[in-house]
């Protein structure tokens, strides 16, 4: 335990460039430590110098549905930032996802993992189609992503900001804030399993969920990391249902319970998941990191997303903690066919999610200035999207989000 606590939080502290082997000195050329990919050391993506304009590679991948909507809007967003802060940020756009498997019959091109790897980051819209079945397009493209590049921590806050109002009655802004720290590369979604008797009346469907000590160990860990960093609230409430499921939550449970022991600052709680349900409405005040399984922490932040007036604010950040990988950015929601095509889909959720990109690539003020831009304009309130009790476009929304960026509110 000791060594395996030892191994994690100095990876982590590394890669955030704030332990002993961060390297605070040099100016990070791009979001992973330069060199690791085979660049020379100080090296921009380009080649320029260091102290030359920085320059990001970002995959974006808007997807279906709505995510052909929010993500060309986010870009947009995010050249505004660029301009202010004199990055440069080089978009590989990737036509991938439903409309691409009609073409090609599958989600992404064969090599399409090894296009991403190059990136510093990845933006993702949304993927699901209504004519193919689920299982299909997501673990076609988004599932294998996750996965392939180790993005084992989920990060998904739930904000609610001054000039929205909560679907919970007498529940004020700050009231919610909170983040929901998924587990994200096993569990219930480890994908292991098979049918038996295929079609036939006999059939069997076997789902394996997979828990490892050492998956389990290291996102609760990020839980408690993310606990001390975050604000004064300082606790952690780990969500299981150990009641039922005996083994794999018990683990869970028990390695929560050895963890914490190496966190003394930090107040803990542990929660089943259908009581934490009822906590989360009655009392969403007291929570603070929420870490969960893949599958509950899933469900879980739709919840929190709700209460903190739409699904369309939540973002969320799929992060390789150490930085061996590109991390991925997308909002919580899905591809949401219901609105698709009308123009009133709600891109905050994506400019968050692209805040969250911009800090991960160590531009701290870039995710400062976009984040008091998206919140001056919920504040003023001028324009909302409908899912906000608003009337205006996704257009109306990005232009007012660009304007608020260039005033610098
Ligand atoms: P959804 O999140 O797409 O939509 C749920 C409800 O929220 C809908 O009424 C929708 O209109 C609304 N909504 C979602 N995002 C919004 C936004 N930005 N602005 C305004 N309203 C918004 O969930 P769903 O309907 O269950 O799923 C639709 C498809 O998306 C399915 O194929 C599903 O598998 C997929 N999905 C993909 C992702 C992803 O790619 N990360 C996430 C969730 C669901
Ligand atoms: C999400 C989505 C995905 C998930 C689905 C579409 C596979 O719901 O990102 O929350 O469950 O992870
Ligand atoms: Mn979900």
């Amino acid at each position: 335990m000791e060594r395996l606590r030892d191994l994690y939080v100095e990876a982590l502290l590394a890669a955030e460039g704030t332990g002993p082997g961060a390297r605070a000195s040099s100016p990070p050329t791009s979001g992973r430590e330069s060199g690791q990919d085979g660049r020379a050391p100080g090296a921009t993506p380009e080649g320029g110098l260091v102290g030359e304009t920085k320059g990001f590679r970002v995959a974006a991948i808007p997807g279906d549905g709505i995510g052909c909507e929010v993500v060309p809007a986010a870009l947009e967003v995010l050249e505004e930032i660029g301009k202010r802060l004199q990055v440069r940020f080089h978009f590989l756009t990737c036509d991938w996802g439903s409309d691409f498997y009609f073409r090609h019959g599958r989600m992404m091109p064969p090599d399409a993992l090894d296009q991403l790897r190059g990136s510093d980051a990845i933006l993702l819209g949304a993927i699901g189609h209504p004519a193919i079945q689920d299982h299909i397009t997501l673990n076609g493209l988004l599932l294998p992503i996750r996965r392939t590049f180790d993005q084992y921590v989920n990060v998904r806050p739930a904000i609610l900001y001054p000039g929205v109002s909560s679907p919970l009655s007498g529940v004020s802004p700050g009231e919610v804030d909170l983040v929901v720290v998924r587990e994200n590369t096993e569990g219930e979604y480890a994908q292991a399993g098979g049918f038996i008797h295929h079609g036939n009346p006999s059939e069997v469907a076997v789902q394996v969920s997979v828990f490892t000590r050492q998956g389990v160990e290291r996102v609760i860990r990020y839980a408690f990391e993310l606990a001390v960093r975050r604000n004064g609230k300082r606790r952690v409430t780990s969500i299981t249902k150990s009641n039922a499921q005996g083994y794999s939550m018990v683990l869970w449970d028990r390695v929560f319970d050895e963890v914490k022991s190496d966190y003394p600052q930090v107040e803990t709680e542990s929660l089943l998941v259908d009581a934490a349900t009822v906590h989360l409405v009655r009392r969403p005040h007291t929570f603070d990191v929420v870490v969960a399984s893949n599958l509950f922490g899933d469900i879980l932040s739709d919840l929190a997303a709700a209460l903190t007036g739409s699904i369309g604010l939540a973002p969320s950040a799929n992060l390789d903690p150490l930085r061996r990988f590109p991390s991925m950015f997308e909002p919580v929601h899905g591809s949401a066919p219901d609105i698709a095509g009308k123009g009133i889909a709600n891109p905050l959720a994506t400019f968050l999610s692209a805040a969250m990109m911009l800090d991960h690539l160590g531009l701290p003020e870039g995710s400062a200035l976009l984040d008091s831009a998206i919140r001056g304009v919920l504040r003023e309130g001028r324009v909302r999207t409908p899912d906000l009790g608003g009337h205006s476009t996704c257009r109306e929304v990005t232009e007012d989000v660009m304007r608020a960026v260039r005033m610098g509110m």
